[in-house]
């Protein structure tokens, strides 16, 4: 396959068109960001990390039955992905409280959920990602009533197995977005990418963070934590 134009830059990920129209190309750039870009840093090894972690997860749960864009990785900062029509929403879903969630509510951080919380945001730069509801995404024209259906049964699924591969690594999920797509046939897919840039993760037992929380609040260097928390992946036993 053959890397063609370069079609969409984002934060931390560039996106080229192949010669086959139903596949990208995605390469995943050493520099992390935060506060929607107003917070930006060039980090050697840290593309590598996300490229692997989310490779790994996006194969677990496609063999768990959640489909999604991943086809393969070509190298460390590389992969292959199906080509969709991402749908503008952030879908996040949280099991404690943290981040945005305890800011707006003024919740103690890190109290539990008893079932998890999921909420939208839509996606723009320009408005800052704001908070949407499922109303307002229909009323927008962002998603149809089935298709905001569909991705809360997904996320939902994503989430109980998310949870699973994470217990295993002796990690808590605190809270994780994802983003989907419409594929060239029409098919609603998980699609974006999953790796500590966008879940919330604690070690259980010094309470760590081990995402891009080390970023956010400056507690230290972030490419020694991400391939900490790879290295426990790798060895979670059904992810290979
Ligand atoms: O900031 P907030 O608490 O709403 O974030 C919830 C989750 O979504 C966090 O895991 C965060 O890393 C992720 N997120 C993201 N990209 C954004 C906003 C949030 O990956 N633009």
């Amino acid at each position: 396959i053959e890397k063609k134009d370069l079609l969409y830059k984002g934060k931390a990920k560039e996106m080229f068109t192949t010669n086959d129209p139903d596949i990208m190309w995605v390469h995943y750039m050493d520099q992390v960001t935060a506060f929607n870009g107003k917070k930006k840093v060039q980090m050697q090894g840290k593309g590598q990390t996300n490229c692997e972690i989310s490779s790994l997860i996006f194969t677990d749960l496609a063999k768990h039955g959640i489909e999604n864009h991943f086809i393969k990785q070509l190298d460390a900062n590389n992969q292959l992905v199906k080509r969709v029509k991402i749908i503008p929403l952030e879908t996040v879903v949280r099991n404690f409280a943290s981040g945005s969630f305890e800011k707006r509510y003024g919740v103690e951080h890190l109290m539990a959920f008893e079932k998890p919380v999921t909420e939208f945001f839509y996606k723009s730069d320009e408005l800052d990602d704001p908070f949407i509801n499922d109303f307002d995404a229909e009323a927008l024209n962002v998603a149809t009533e089935d298709q905001m259906k569909k991705i809360r049964d997904i996320a939902l699924k994503v989430n109980d197995r998310l949870k699973e591969i994470f217990s295993e690594m002796n990690v808590d999920l605190v809270d994780f977005k994802v983003e989907f797509g419409m594929t060239s046939d029409g098919q609603l897919i998980l699609a974006d990418e999953i790796s500590p840039d966008s879940c919330r993760l604690i070690d259980r037992t010094t309470k760590k963070s081990l995402d891009k929380d080390v970023f956010r609040k400056g507690l230290g260097a972030l490419v020694p934590v991400y391939k900490e928390l790879l290295g426990r992946l790798e060895k979670v036993e059904d992810v290979q």
